[in-house]
């Protein structure tokens, strides 16, 4: 229960419309940025959930100033959604930069996210995701260059990273600082090191260390890892003094995960547990946006696919008509599968445990001699100009 009240947490925005040149966010939280899942379909699902601020699926800086087709389309926004926010991944200042002024020069987003987080081995191998602030110059010239291409159009940048590459190499409280240093308006961190993966819960505890490391600057820290209620989102803030919290897995099959939220901010007693029937009427409109996400009917429906047994979790449906649920290729067929659903009130316990990614703590893959010297400046030849991953 939330013993005071939480502070709407600001967003300066001065690139047009917003009000006194801020977005103000009554309910201090943020869908976290998933590849493969935060398209603007499933953006426009939780926005309608309740309030918050929605970042879109990975996107690489190369890919953007290359124009890949696939690229442009994840940066479009959802109708009506208001700020438009991308998460950029990037390796090297320049092409960053570059992106970033396209991206402003064209009007295509009001807040910017660098991902340093991602602690895929394909990524880390070759230097880049959650590797990267280990080399600490490379990292500050990085966000330098975001802050410096975006300022002058009002833009915020903000980024989002692990606690480190693992125990022995811990990197946020320096890069938190360096990113401070540069201008970002906020610092994310997702509670584990890269080396732990999904594994595990996450250690709030250095959430709280950060907040206290950033105080004097001023710069807000948001906390990531482990949200699966409204509830838990309270009881972060109010353990570690973050000013917002970043939501991932938590709304994989739950988008009214946001609605919780609201409501639990809010010091409101009323959970949102929608009953089989309500779920399935999420479920088709999720489909119906995600048609117009993709243009196309089958593309839609297949991506929807890993999306079923995230919403059906804790419910009581026949094995059969679940896996048949995992095929479906139109609207007509899901609407024939969804009407067979018998109402049912919601599985509370078994809908708010963990769900999506749980992949176990490995060493983390680095260059050759990564570890050598923070200082130096690698040259990271990551082909980084494909989206997602
Ligand atoms: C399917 C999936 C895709 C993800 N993709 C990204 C990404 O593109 N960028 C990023 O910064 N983090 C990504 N993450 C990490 C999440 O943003 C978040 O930090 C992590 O899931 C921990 O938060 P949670 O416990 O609320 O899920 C991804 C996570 C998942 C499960």
């Amino acid at each position: 229960m939330l013993t005071k009240p939480v502070s709407p947490l600001r967003l300066p925005i001065s690139n047009g419309g917003f009000a006194n040149n801020e977005v103000v966010l009554d309910t201090p939280v943020v869908l976290a940025p998933m590849a493969g899942i935060t398209n603007s379909a499933f953006r426009t699902l939780c926005r309608e959930q309740g309030a918050g601020l929605f970042v879109s699926e990975m996107v690489t800086a190369r890919a953007l100033i290359e124009r890949h087709p696939e690229t442009m389309r994840l940066i479009t926004p959802g109708e009506g959604e208001t700020p438009r926010s991308v998460q950029l991944y990037a390796v090297d200042p320049k092409v960053v930069g570059l992106a970033i002024k396209m991206l402003m020069e064209e009007n295509l987003a009001d807040h910017i996210d660098l991902n340093f987080g991602c602690p895929v081995p394909k990524v880390t191998r070759r230097g880049g995701g959650s590797a990267l602030p280990y080399k600490r110059k490379l990292f500050s010239e990085i966000v330098h260059a975001s802050v410096k291409a975006a300022a002058p159009f009002g833009v915020p940048v903000t980024v989002k990273m692990r606690v480190g590459i693992d125990p022995e190499h811990p990197t946020y409280l320096e890069a938190a600082s360096a990113a401070a240093d540069a201008g970002v308006a906020w610092v994310a961190l997702h509670a584990r090191y890269a080396s732990q993966m999904y594994e595990g819960k996450a250690d709030w505890s250095v959430i709280a260390k950060l907040v206290e490391h950033l105080a004097p600057t001023g710069v807000p820290v948001l906390g990531n890892g482990d949200i699966w209620s409204g509830a838990d989102g309270v009881r972060m803030v109010e353990e570690t003094g973050c000013a917002g919290v970043v939501v991932g897995r938590g709304c994989l099959g739950r988008p009214w995960l946001f609605a919780d939220l609201v409501s639990a901010f809010n010091g409101e007693s009323n959970r949102a547990q929608p009953t089989l029937f309500e779920v399935r009427e999420i479920m088709f409109r999720h489909a119906e946006l995600l048609v117009t996400f993709f243009e196309s009917e089958d593309r839609a429906l297949r991506d929807l696919r890993k999306h079923m047994a995230w919403y059906l979790k804790g419910f009581s449906v026949v094995r059969e008509l679940r896996a048949q649920f995992g095929m479906v290729s139109t609207l007509a067929e899901l609407r024939g599968l969804l009407d067979q659903l018998e109402d049912q009130p919601y599985p509370t316990a078994v809908a708010e445990s963990p769900r999506g990614r749980n992949s176990h703590g490995k060493p983390v893959s680095l260059p050759a001699n990564w570890l050598d010297d923070p200082d130096e400046i690698p040259a990271i030849t990551i082909d980084d100009s494909v989206s997602g991953g």
